[in-house]
């Protein structure tokens, strides 16, 4: 028995709670990525931290993507994967001395630097293993997102990148740190972007910025716009990969590049998220006072993104054909937020049901924790089982 794409019979035999990958729907997502960025000659390197599972990173690497790292474990779990280091760049607001050596001795592409003592820091880093780092400077333009507030990065409030009012100065100490190179300008203005038409004002502060840059007799060869294009929670089998087309089309028309200049990409859940469900058991049907509670052996520690975000993740029970009923979808964690959907129409469920949680691909596996002393789930590929 199937239902949708989800192969019931071969997933029931396997151990809940787990992560459940369609490699098919990978492949394709990152053959539409692969085909709208060349038209452009527009570069991707896929976010990790969306998901750095590894199967799913050789997946990625083997399309000839590069990555976009956060932390020195990013870095090698990138390299591990088979992701060239002359494809690395690596941002973060709180990058360590050791984690700088490792990307230095790595000859990694690029340092996404987001701070003044940053700047100071990797320039003395560099120098004592006599070497030049290229840094583009991660610029906070000071955009709305129009998302939710966890996951906004570019306004003045953010704690990323150089706010506009401290570029003339970062861009004098720039030139006086010998072991430093300036190859281009990095932004990312938040996550879960549904409207491609947000990242308009985005185009026109870059367009500007260049503007400043050349005044000051300074070549930019590379435009990171960084990541944050959404997907379609609500109804994942209708819209499985986002409309990649759109999204690039905006930036080839928005920006006024200048000869030869390179535009960077960071995309990391429109890349993964919809590939990815967790597939969970109904371990009891419990009747309440007011509500009747389907309580799951997946719990907030397996996808954490309803309890934080108060994110919505379509919930469907594989199991059952049976009429519709009314239910929280709860996990088994001790907290009140350990609750994935309420009052949410559900075939009628019973003890033993499989129910999956759907487009959990970025933003589920990684942020697993073990709190309440929980096994991390495994997973699995739709290819593979
Ligand atoms: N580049 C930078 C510098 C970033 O900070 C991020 C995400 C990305 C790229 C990738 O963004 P994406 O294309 O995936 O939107 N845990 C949250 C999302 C946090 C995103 C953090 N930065 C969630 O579950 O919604």
């Amino acid at each position: 028995m199937t239902k949708g794409n989800f192969p019931v019979d071969k997933l029931k035999g396997i151990e809940t709670p787990f992560y459940y990958y369609d490699t098919d729907l990978l492949k394709r997502t990152l053959k539409i990525v692969k085909e709208e960025t060349k038209k452009y000659g527009f570069i991707q390197h896929y976010a990790i931290k969306a998901n750095a599972n590894r199967r799913i990173l050789e997946l990625i690497a083997s399309e000839g993507f590069g990555a976009d790292c956060v932390s020195g474990n990013e870095v090698k779990a990138a390299i591990t994967a088979g992701f060239p280091a002359s494809k690395i760049v690596f941002a973060g607001v709180g990058k360590t001395d050791k984690e700088i050596n490792l990307a230095l001795d790595l000859n990694i592409f690029c340092f996404n630097v987001e701070s003044m003592p940053e700047l100071v820091v990797l320039n003395e880093l560099a120098a004592k293993k006599g070497k030049t780092a290229q840094v583009a400077l991660r610029i906070n333009p000071n955009v709305d997102a129009h998302t939710h507030e966890y996951i906004t990065t570019g306004l003045n409030e953010n704690k990323f990148g150089f706010s506009m009012a401290h570029l003339d100065n970062a861009i004098e100490v720039l030139k006086s740190l010998k072991n430093l190179k300036l190859i281009g300008i990095h932004f990312h203005i938040g996550s879960q972007i549904e409207d491609v038409h947000t990242f308009d004002p985005l185009c026109d502060r870059i367009n500007e910025l260049q503007d400043l840059f050349e005044a000051k007799g300074m070549k930019l060869e590379n435009i990171n716009v960084g990541g944050g294009f959404g997907i379609d929670y609500e109804d994942p089998d209708a819209n499985p990969i986002s409309d990649f087309q759109r999204y690039f089309e905006l930036f080839h028309k928005g920006l006024k590049l200048r000869d030869g200049q390179v535009v960077h990409f960071e995309l990391g859940r429109a890349i993964v998220a919809q590939c990815g469900s967790l597939v969970t058991k109904v371990t009891y049907v419990k009747h309440g006072e007011s509500k009747t509670f389907v309580i799951v052996d997946a719990g907030m520690t397996d996808l954490i993104r309803p309890a934080l975000y108060q994110a919505y993740h379509k919930v469907e029970n594989i199991s059952s054909d049976l009429p519709i009923q009314k239910y929280d979808v709860v996990g088994p964690i001790c907290e009140s937020s350990d609750v994935f959907v309420k009052d949410y129409e559900l075939n009628e469920s019973k003890r033993g049901d499989l129910l999956v949680l759907r487009s959990a691909g970025a933003y589920g596996e990684i942020m697993a924790s073990q709190y309440n002393c929980r096994d991390i789930p495994k997973s699995y590929f739709s290819d593979k089982i």
